[in-house]
């Protein structure tokens, strides 16, 4: 896959509109996680290098339609300001524009000088965003020469301001995009085996086509996180209260059946961490999967499936990991999720990428990052990709 990459004739002293993935965690009204904002940097800073005028935008949460106070994109413009000027990028200010189209970019473009960024309003404040209405795209591009989509987090997503945008402008893909299209395309074009694949995350549904499409190209996938517990049902096992999608049941069965028959393996928990109440536990054991009694749910993968999933991991060749092995945020349902978080790190020869929020949480906290050889800004994107779909964002910035 060839994606169009600009050149400094394509941008310098154009007015360049930036589609970046700042969708980050807030909390008391600031950044809690800077971690997509960092990953924008690159690409800012070379389109700056190259004498860009550079407006950005990006969703942040899901407003559905219309503004949220609490989901304006203020804090973001003071991290990114804050981390450009700590990269010495020659970039010192970033100006908030409450709106993403309108009278009030005009003027601020208008006015912009080359040394500083502007950070537009969430895109999501609009209808048009997420319907990738045909005006609402023309809206965004009207003040600008060149379009870059750096937001591989939500390539998968058909908006306007991913796909709808290009029809109106030069589009060509930012550095972070081209990053994680290359370093993903390692695992999905010819993986250098064993292939081991780590899945996990409360649910099934998210992971089916993915789970479809690893069938026969994988060698082993491990499964955590809840989403056991509707496998475990297709399986005729009693699972507690553990968290089941009842109506995925029979997909379930199906991926079974499909792993059964190909040389791939389906890899579910020996045991698993049960409790009677995750927010205040008062039991909490360690049991088989086929014997979780009915008061009890599962919440991370057991002491045995760790030590397992760690030799899985040991001859990996190439390993791709998305998803928390248990209820990550609920201390002491962490261990499994750290457990795996290690063991991919202790492989250094493998070729390993992590995707999702709690996976790269905890890779990050234990400081393995550094061990791993390519850590996803998409969630969603990187399940997708993995999976063999067509990422909408991608697929119009191909050459
Ligand atoms: C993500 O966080 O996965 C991306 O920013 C996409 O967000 P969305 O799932 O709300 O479209």
């Amino acid at each position: 896959m060839q994606l169009k990459e600009y050149t400094l004739d394509d941008v310098k002293g154009k007015k360049v509109l930036v589609r970046a993935d700042l969708n980050v965690p807030l909390k008391s009204g600031g950044v809690a996680d800077e971690t997509r904002i960092a990953a924008s940097l690159p690409n800012i800073v070379k389109l700056h290098e190259y004498g860009a005028i550079i407006s950005v935008i990006s969703h942040l949460g899901r407003p559905k339609g219309e503004p949220k106070p609490d989901l304006r994109m203020e804090p973001v413009a003071k991290s990114l300001e804050r981390l450009l000027t700590a990269h010495g990028s020659g970039i010192s200010t970033v100006t908030y524009v409450p709106d993403c189209i309108g009278a009030a970019v005009q003027e601020a473009v208008a006015a912009q000088s080359p040394d500083t960024v502007l950070l537009l309003e969430n895109t999501r404040f609009h209808p048009g965003e997420t319907r990738n209405d045909a005006e609402f795209a023309r809206s965004l591009a009207q003040p600008y020469e060149v379009f870059v989509n750096d937001a591989f987090g939500t390539a998968h997503r058909a908006h306007a301001s991913t796909v709808g945008v290009t029809e109106h402008l030069p589009s060509f893909a930012g550095a972070l995009m081209l990053r994680e299209v290359e370093a993903l395309s390692l695992i999905t074009e010819h993986p250098a085996k064993p292939f081991v694949v780590v899945l996990g995350g409360k649910k099934v549904s998210d992971k089916l086509p993915l789970l479809r499409n690893l069938c026969g190209r994988a060698d082993r996938v491990l499964i955590g996180g809840a989403m056991v517990f509707t496998l475990a049902r297709a399986l005729g096992l009693s699972v507690g209260r553990s968290l089941v999608e009842e109506k995925h049941i029979n997909a379930c069965r199906d991926i079974i059946a499909d792993y059964s028959e190909s040389a791939a393996k389906l890899v579910l928990p020996e045991d698993v961490t049960v409790t009677d109440d995750i927010e205040s536990p008062h039991n909490i054991a360690n049991r088989r999967l086929a014997e979780i009694e009915d008061r009890e749910m599962g919440v991370d993968i057991g002491e045995m499936t760790r030590d397992a999933f760690a030799l899985q991991l040991s001859d990996a060749a190439t390993i791709f990991w998305n998803g928390p092995m248990g209820v990550f945020e609920h201390k002491p349902f962490d261990a499994g999720t750290i457990a795996v978080a290690k063991a991919i790190a202790a492989n250094p020869e493998a070729y390993s990428v992590v995707g999702g929020g709690e996976s790269v949480e905890a890779v990050n906290k234990l400081g393995f990052a550094a061990s791993i050889s390519h850590i996803s800004t998409g969630g969603g994107a990187s399940l997708e990709f993995v999976g063999g779909l067509e990422l909408p964002g991608i697929k119009v910035l191909t050459v």
